[in-house]
């Protein structure tokens, strides 16, 4: 028998989308078990859903490079835990860090994102707002392979949700966040298939 291919979720926040991808792990629905969950974020909610889910946790120390930038020994750092763990793919979720090289390149094609907007529009910070503003009547999110730049690698599938006339902001996240969950287990799920 194979063995069972393993996923690293990073995350800076609440981790609506780790809470989901463990459920589906659970429910044997991700076609790989989570390994490991990884936050720059001392105390981030994500962690309280690794231990939820009885997944070991790790908290890194991003280094002082500032404007998300990780230092190198934090790369060098990440990418021994990835073996440690025997990681397949890396799943960014909220992971408010920009990954760059040499990680990038040692898990090229296997490092995902997930992003609240239909990119190319709206990369970046404030994207919901951006968009109410620009008079947009739907938004939504998008899943991609992670390149070198900030919100642009491949992408690998977008769900689109309706902009309401007299939406506020929260709800339209909200809308997007229902889409996030359905969507990034079945992505991740595909994604192991190929490996
Ligand atoms: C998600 O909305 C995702 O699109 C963005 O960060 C948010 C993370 O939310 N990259 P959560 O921590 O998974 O709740």
């Amino acid at each position: 028998m194979s063995r069972e291919k393993q996923v690293a979720i990073f995350g800076s926040g609440t981790g609506s989308n780790a809470h989901a991808i463990l459920r589906a792990a659970r429910e044997g629905r991700l076609g790989g078990q989570v390994a490991v969950v990884v936050t720059d974020v001392p105390g981030a909610g994500i962690l309280d859903f690794a231990k939820e889910f009885g997944v070991p946790a790790v908290t890194i120390d991003p280094g002082k490079r500032g404007g998300g930038r990780l230092a190198d020994e934090t790369l060098e750092e990440m990418e021994s835990l990835m073996l440690r763990f025997s990681v397949d793919l890396v799943v960014l979720a909220g992971f408010m860090r920009i990954v760059r090289d040499p990680f990038l390149s040692a898990f090229e094609g296997r490092i995902l994102n997930i992003h609240p907007s239909l990119l190319p529009k709206y990369p970046g910070l404030h994207t919901v707002r951006r968009a109410m503003e620009a008079g947009e009547t739907e938004t939504g999110c998008t899943i991609h392979l992670v390149d070198a730049g900030v919100d642009t690698g491949q992408i690998l599938r977008q769900e689109r949700v309706p902009i309401l006339e007299g939406d506020t902001e929260r709800a339209v996240y909200a809308r997007i966040q229902e889409a996030e969950h359905r969507a990034y287990p079945e992505v991740i799920s595909e994604r192991l298939e190929n490996l």
